[in-house]
């Protein structure tokens, strides 16, 4: 007979926009789950749930992730942050207010991946220009088509940072 034992449930730790979250997962729970579904972060949107749209991703200890594609699990002890998390102080981070000032969003469904991606791309400091930032946004997709203005944004905080 098959075993339907329900696997238990496992501690971790999660350092999430600076503060210390503890939450007891099932081991397939995804980051992106573990944020929206437990934390209550619905920032962070769930697109394609594959990979394939970036909408979800985060930055873990600094670096830009799908976050549909990560387990929690893995990331016990790492330091989250998402959307939520970038404004400090009540004021805007540059690549908010740069997104706000080139009216770099339509539906904003995307714009929060969009964001926390520009976010990774500008401390990894690959790109130098609009070509290169449209190449390493390019796991980062927009349905409305907002690309030339999200191109624009990016270069604004990039120029200021
Ligand atoms: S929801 Fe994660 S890449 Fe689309
Ligand atoms: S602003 Fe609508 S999908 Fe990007």
């Amino acid at each position: 007979m098959a075993d339907t034992t329900i696997p238990e449930r496992i501690p971790i730790n999660l350092v999430v926009n600076g503060e210390r979250r503890t939450l007891e997962i099932v081991p397939w729970t995804t980051l992106l789950d573990a944020l929206r579904d437990r934390l209550e972060l619905s920032g962070t949107k769930k697109g394609c749930d594959h990979g394939q749209c970036g909408a979800c991703t985060v930055l873990v200890d600094g670096r830009r992730v799908n976050s549909c594609l990560t387990l929690a699990v893995m990331k016990d002890g790492a330091e989250i942050t998402t959307i939520e998390g970038l404004a400090r102080d009540g004021t805007l981070h540059p690549l908010q207010q740069a997104f706000i000032d080139h009216d770099a969003f339509q539906c904003g469904y995307c714009t929060p991946g969009q964001i926390c991606s520009a976010a990774g791309l500008l401390a990894e400091g690959h790109a130098r220009d609009a070509d290169e930032i449209r190449e390493l946004m390019s796991g980062n997709l927009c349905r409305c088509g907002a690309y030339p203005n999200i191109v624009a944004a990016i270069e604004q905080a990039m120029s200021r940072s």
